[in-house]
């Protein structure tokens, strides 16, 4: 369908519509710079201006617009709202200018452009030959599972957790063995006593780093310390490092396969994509590789991808022209968890949040909101005659969906010590991140 052809009513309503008619009149500040000037600078990418998604069928806008009536900000899932980097955009043009979609062959250059960001924005050699390419992190990780991890096997996770391991876990029939992580200052630490006594009855840990949703960009000393457990309990470790580039002011993203000790890095698998950095989810582009030639080739035997001609001219175009593009979009990032952190401690009674290190996920503690309107009390209500179990998460999310128009995802489905939070997606313009707060502030103040 085509995008003019969309209806945009049902989303130009209340402020929703305010916050992009403003927007549409909003003039950058590079609009007053002399022409000649302007050739001469770098690109300046607008990521203040919102960009409409909706009626492109995206989850992230579609999805709480066909679930709630009256949505005007669509908060939930872990794409960005953002324009896409115009290289991108050229090279799928360039591309589409020639009509023709056969086979697609995958030359050096694709592995190449792979290494080569990896070596200039972390310092990290990887082998080009041990690239194995995948049409998503997920069936990278299944095939994983699925070489490794024989049905019935309990495969440890730090939780709360990407929601998306525990599909992967039932997808390969194992179980997930969760070892919830310990609170301290607001922080998210791992129970280590805990970790090893699970660890020592599985055979694969799901690494996520930065980790979903809390944030946390792991130390090389945690690092370490889980790759010394595992490798002494013959525990493999798939290490998810999709959320990599987001790392909040004075943080510090570590990769797995960077760690000086080379029996652990040799003990695990690394699962990367761009399509985080670059918003190119439905893409269908990612990766993984190790430096165990023998672990490798067991899971590459389990692997097929069919990849797509866009997929891989976007996913090219993005790991070697993007970097201007992306290093603009960092520092617009990390202002926003700034912005969201300071507005939703300050206006959202019963909400806190502590900014994050990592990724453009917010992770709320709703504990005293959830507690003001008595969420766990409805959802033993609503348990009596359900059909599928409501928790207390379900009912904040329906509450500030009909009360505020804001979507947000609940805590419970990133798994133990997921109760009494829910997860903000920060990945858009500052703009519809105050409105949503805002929207959330007068229905608390109606309480
Ligand atoms: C930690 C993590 N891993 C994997 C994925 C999904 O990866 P893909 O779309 O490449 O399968 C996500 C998406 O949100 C994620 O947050």
């Amino acid at each position: 369908m085509a995008l003019s052809n969309l209806d945009r009513r049902s989303f130009l309503r209340g402020a929703g519509a305010s916050a992009l008619l403003t927007a549409a009149t909003f003039e950058p500040a590079m609009a007053k710079v002399p022409s000649v000037l302007m050739r001469s600078l770098p690109e300046d990418f607008d990521f203040d201006s919102p960009y409409d998604r909706v009626g492109t069928d995206c989850i992230k806008w579609d999805t709480p617009l066909a679930t709630y009536d009256g949505i005007q900000v669509g908060m939930g899932i872990a794409d960005m709202d953002f324009r896409a980097a115009p290289c991108i955009t050229e090279a799928l043009a360039k591309r589409c200018a020639h009509e023709n979609w056969g086979y697609l062959r995958r030359p050096q250059r694709y592995s190449q452009a792979v290494v080569d960001w990896n070596m200039r924005r972390y310092g990290l050699e990887i082998d080009p030959e041990s690239i194995v390419w995948t049409t998503g992190v997920h069936p990278g990780i299944i095939a994983a599972l699925q070489t490794l991890a024989p049905p019935g096997t309990r495969v440890v996770m730090n939780t709360p957790t990407y929601n998306g391991f525990y599909t992967d876990v039932r997808f390969a029939h194992n179980v997930a063995e969760d070892n919830e992580m310990q609170v301290v200052d607001g922080r998210y630490q791992i129970d280590w006593d805990d970790f090893e006594r699970r660890v020592r009855r599985s055979n694969v840990f799901i690494l996520c780093n930065p980790q979903n949703p809390t944030g946390n960009c792991w130390s090389a000393d945690d690092m370490t310390r889980m790759g010394e457990i595992c490798l002494e309990h013959n525990t493999v470790v798939l290490s998810d490092e999709i959320h990599c580039d987001f790392v909040s002011a004075g943080e510090k993203y570590t990769p797995f396969a960077s760690l000086p000790n080379r029996e652990i890095v040799d003990n695990s698998l690394t699962f990367k994509a761009a399509s985080k950095t670059f918003s190119l989810a439905a893409m269908k582009v990612a990766w993984y590789f190790s430096t165990n030639p023998t672990l490798l080739a067991r899971v590459r035997a389990n692997t097929r991808a069919d990849l797509t001609t866009l997929g891989m001219e976007a996913n090219y175009a993005a790991l070697t022209e993007g970097d201007e593009w992306f290093d603009q979009l960092s520092p617009y990032l990390d202002a926003n968890h700034n912005f969201a952190e300071k507005e939703i401690n300050s206006r959202l009674e019963g909400i806190r949040y502590t900014k994050a290190q990592g990724t453009y996920l917010a992770w709320l503690d709703v504990n005293g909101f959830a507690e003001a309107i008595d969420a766990a009390g409805i959802a033993a209500r609503e348990n009596e005659t359900a059909v599928t179990q409501v928790t207390p998460e379900n009912i904040v999310q329906r509450w500030f969906a009909n009360q505020a128009g804001v979507y947000l995802n609940p805590g419970h489905s990133y798994g133990t010590g997921g109760t009494g939070h829910m997860r903000m997606n920060l990945g858009t313009s500052r703009q519809m991140i105050g409105t949503a707060i805002e929207k959330m502030a007068e229905a608390i103040a109606r309480i």
